[in-house]
């Protein structure tokens, strides 16, 4: 694999390998399984691939968060040195970079900008559009590669390759877990010991909500999931909604989903000081 960190050897390279498809990893580092399970179907499908690791500031609204957030830059590049060919390449810019001057652009993604994320983190999708928008223009991809772990910035994401009218493809990716279920994030490795324990009740009641749909309506199934997870010393539901994959526009009442529509419990939790998020889709056909 090649290590580049400027736009000026990325686009050289480019210039003299034309392989196609190539796809493109954005990552924030701080590498995980769920991260190399991106990396791996980018692998399957493109006999070029490209791992960004940027931790972009623009999309973070808490400085604090952005400051903490894990830097761990050799220990990804040797996580990816057992899973990227010789062709591939980690582009792993610095901040000036990408932004020499200030990014000054505005992004509107309509309802997507009024629910759940959006809601409790204010600009966050902007800056994710921006260093998006630029990954993309800088690398060119033809497949890019995203997780549903971030629900809400998949939905972003199609949404700003339909309005830049690229032909772009975006692949989503299933969502790797602990064996005790939680979510790999890059931020479990922050969470403190007695939070950590806990942690796996995320997943366990979004996961009994999305089978109570069947016999309950929303809710009583709100009701149930912050009872139970707000009964955990320091864990805090943030929100819980259930919402469909496209416009993402939250349900209250089960005789407004409409048929044929896919279904997902999606849930923010303040664990301690960290914040999670997770998601589940409602299996059971209405
Ligand atoms: P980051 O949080 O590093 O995540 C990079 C990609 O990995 C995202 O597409 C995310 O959804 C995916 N991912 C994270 N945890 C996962 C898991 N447990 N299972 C499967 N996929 C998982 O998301 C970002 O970075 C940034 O917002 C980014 C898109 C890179 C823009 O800065």
């Amino acid at each position: 694999m090649k290590i580049i960190k400027t736009i000026s050897e990325l686009k050289e390279n480019r210039m003299s390998s034309k392989s196609f498809p190539l796809g493109l990893v954005p990552t924030m580092g701080a590498l995980h399984e769920g991260h190399l399970s991106l990396a791996h179907s980018a692998i399957a499908a493109c006999p070029e691939i490209i791992v960004s690791i940027f931790v972009n500031p623009t999309q973070f609204n808490d400085k604090n968060d952005l400051e903490k957030y894990p830097r761990t830059m050799e220990k990804d590049k040797d996580l990816l040195g057992t899973v990227l060919r010789k062709n591939d390449i980690i582009f792993a810019p610095e901040v000036h970079e990408i932004y020499p001057e200030e990014d000054k652009r505005k992004f509107s993604f309509g309802n997507l900008d009024n629910v759940m994320e959006a809601l409790h983190r204010p600009g966050h999708f902007n800056g994710v559009a921006q260093i998006v928008s630029k990954l993309f223009s800088i690398t060119e991809p033809d497949i890019a590669f995203f997780g549903m772990k971030d629900f809400q910035q998949l939905a972003v994401i199609k949404d700003l390759v339909r309005q830049m009218n690229s032909r772009i493809q975006i692949v989503s990716c299933p969502i790797i877990r602990e064996n005790d279920g939680l979510a790999m994030s890059s931020r479990n490795a922050l969470l403190e010991k007695h939070v950590r324990e806990k942690a796996p009740v995320i997943f366990k009641t979004i996961s009994e909500a999305a089978g109570m749909i069947t016999s309950k309506d929303i809710p009583e199934i709100r009701e149930f999931v912050a009872h139970k997870i707000n009964s955990i010393r320091d864990f805090n539901v943030e929100y819980f909604e259930i919402a469909d994959d496209v416009e993402l526009i939250p349900v209250n009442a089960k005789r407004n989903m409409i048929p044929g529509r896919k279904y997902y419990c999606c849930i923010a939790v303040k664990a301690g000081k960290i914040r999670l998020i997770d998601n589940i889709e409602i299996s059971v056909k209405m």
